[in-house]
């Protein structure tokens, strides 16, 4: 596999977000987000860290774009933290937040690495979680106006614009199971969430195409491979309600306009949906984009089964419950999640049935293990590279096959804290020293910059 397999122009970036690296997360005005408040739950971290330093990204982000630059990567996909724009995610925005990403972008262009920025990877300010957060409709205008004044200050010097990094988490991990910030776990009302947060993606696309009419703007969905367990007609459903509730659910009011039926009966909301999901909401929802960003990690296969105990823990499959994930052998990552990569070309068929003409880009993918530091300083990160390698053969296959898959972004630069396992799981393809915050590229870095090497694109020489 070499980078020469690929298009001319097929975008490989890596892939970011502001509260996993940034850290400093009491400077320069920056207000609490609900990251911040949930990482001080008692348990809700499994080594019961918070980012408030993470990768030191603020401070040292000079560094981190050269590394991504001497790797030779064409793009970096970065998300801004709401509450370093807006405190308490309402009012004038911030000098000194816009700086910082006004600094950032323009450096990375200098670097000629192309800056793509995400406005929401689940950094909410604390004071809209506490008005309601994404339970509340009015979230969605607010998310809007914090869209066009970001798009205001940097729309010089960013084109690529996502809107949400993974509603489906913030929805249902967020809401659902309570996994993630906020925290809370509202059963089926999670799905409420979703809409709110669809409705955000449609108000903050209006209002980027209204500020920066050039913008390129897309929005970001993860997706899984869903495959019944076996032949049953009871697995058939388990695997229809999973696709519905993970994929369908997101892809159909983006690129068609509706609910899937089938998805609001399992959820029990159909009613609160033909009230409140109204034609205009999914007008808006579904205002064209100019690309799709699917974040790539595993398969599921699933079966049926029985319903759990009352007391059983809230589920991020509301509804759903009594549907069983199966191991299915196969090797899987740190976190356990199955390394399937032709699983990458389903979703990107998927997504490409839907709307055969948008550019999609796979906007994540990547995976967690157990490195190890050598005595000599490396880290042999062998299977790190081999996954990547694996997924770079996957794009090259769907678009052999026609699908118009336009770029790959690896999850991530840098390891960092990871959510709900803080710095427990490490993904980067740089090392990170947390006690002296030294980078230190893995042998999959090597792998990256080797591979990128090859045919570099005529811009870059
Ligand atoms: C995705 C998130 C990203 C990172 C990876 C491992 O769900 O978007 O921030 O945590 O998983």
């Amino acid at each position: 596999m070499q980078r020469s397999d690929l298009p001319n122009d097929f975008v490989v970036g890596t892939a970011t977000a502001s509260y996993q690296i940034e850290g400093a997360t009491h400077e320069d005005g920056r207000g609490e987000s609900i990251w911040d408040a949930f990482a001080r739950v008692p348990g809700a971290i499994a080594d019961g860290s918070t980012g408030d330093v993470a990768d030191d990204h603020y401070h040292r982000w000079p560094e981190d774009v050269a590394l991504m630059s001497d790797l030779g990567f064409d793009a970096y996909r970065f998300s801004i933290a709401w509450p370093r724009i807006q405190a308490d995610g309402t009012g004038a925005p911030s000098r000194a937040g816009l700086d910082f990403y006004r600094r950032l972008s323009e450096s990375l262009l200098e670097r000629g690495v192309t800056p793509w920025a995400t406005l929401y990877h689940w950094d909410l300010p604390q004071a809209l979680e506490d008005r309601g957060g994404w339970l509340h409709r009015d979230t969605a205008r607010r998310f809007a106006d914090y869209a066009a004044l970001v798009a205001e200050e940097l729309g010089d010097v960013v084109t690529d614009w996502i809107t949400l990094n993974e509603p489906w988490c913030s929805a249902f991990l967020g809401y659902g199971s309570g996994h993630h910030a906020p925290g809370r776990t509202v059963g089926t009302r999670a799905a409420h969430a979703a809409h709110h947060l669809l409705l955000g993606h449609g108000h903050a696309l209006e209002a980027l195409r209204a500020t920066v009419p050039s913008a390129r703007v897309g929005t970001t969905l993860n997706l899984y491979s869903v495959r019944p367990a076996g032949d049953s007609d009871g697995d058939a459903d388990a695997a229809r309600r999973i696709d519905g509730l993970s994929n369908r659910f997101f892809l159909d009011p983006v690129l068609k306009g509706s609910y899937p039926v089938d998805v609001l009966d399992d959820l029990g909301e159909t009613e609160w949906f033909a009230e409140n999901a109204t034609d205009d909401d999914l007008r808006r929802i579904s205002a064209p984009i100019d690309f799709l960003g699917i974040n790539y990690y595993s398969r599921h296969t699933v079966a049926s089964g029985s319903s759990p105990s009352a007391d059983a823990p809230a589920s991020a499959y509301p509804g759903s419950e009594h549907v069983r994930f199966i191991s299915t052998g196969a090797p899987v990552t740190q976190m356990g999640w199955e390394i399937h990569p032709d699983g990458m070309v389903d979703v990107i068929r998927q997504a490409n049935a839907l709307a055969p003409e948008l550019p999609l880009y796979i906007t994540e993918n990547g995976a967690a293990y157990p490195d190890r530091v050598d005595s000599d300083g490396d880290i042999d990160d062998g299977q790190r590279a081999e996954y990547l390698e694996a997924h770079f053969e996957a794009a090259r296959n769907a678009v052999a096959e026609g699908l118009p898959l336009k770029g790959y972004f690896i999850w991530s630069l840098l390891d960092n804290w990871e959510w709900a396992w803080g710095y427990s799981r490490r993904f980067g393809i740089v090392h990170v020293d947390y006690e002296t915050q030294k980078r230190t590229p893995k042998r999959s870095a090597r792998w990256v910059a080797q591979f990128l090497q090859d045919a570099v694109p005529a811009s870059r020489v």
